[in-house]
């Protein structure tokens, strides 16, 4: 089976109760159980997990497993601000896809910047935990290209 890795950065262990009127309900938790039955529909395993630190979601993508077929990462405020992340995400050659929660646009200026984007091949953001599964769905339809 492809495996793909689903990233996801600072803070977002805290949904479910985190600012529930723009990330919503579902803890990450339901979310990553969700992936992980949409990723099977596509013939996909996930390797899901959550850092706050930004040094540790680096040195996963440095130690990214061989036969990983595909990123999706929601970077979380690091989006806005790690040019290091972005250096990192560079020296990977499979694809990558930008999830958000919420529409950055719609929000503050300073979430309008993604240092993220330019090393994507795609953004999916503004459908609360859908985002993630249509990530899912998108990087399936993708790989099978
Ligand atoms: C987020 C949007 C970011 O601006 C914010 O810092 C987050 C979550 C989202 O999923 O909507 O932590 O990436």
């Amino acid at each position: 089976m492809k495996q793909i890795l689903i990233l996801s950065g600072p803070n977002l262990n805290k949904l479910g109760e985190r600012e529930p009127d723009i990330y919503g309900s579902d803890t990450l938790s339901d979310i990553e159980n969700g992936c992980r039955t949409h990723a099977h529909e596509f013939g996909m395993e996930i390797d899901f997990r959550q850092s706050n630190s930004e040094s540790e979601l680096i040195e996963w993508i440095h130690d990214l497993p061989g036969h990983t077929v595909g990123l999706i990462l929601n970077a979380a405020a690091l989006t806005h601000t790690s040019v290091a992340l972005h250096d990192a995400l560079k020296l990977l050659d499979i694809p990558i896809l930008e999830v958000h929660l919420s529409n950055p646009h719609q929000r503050e200026s300073f979430r309008h910047t993604s240092y993220v984007s330019p090393v994507a091949h795609g953004v999916i953001s503004g459908f609360g935990a859908l985002s993630y599964y249509l990530a899912v769905e998108a990087l399936g339809k993708i790989l099978k290209k």
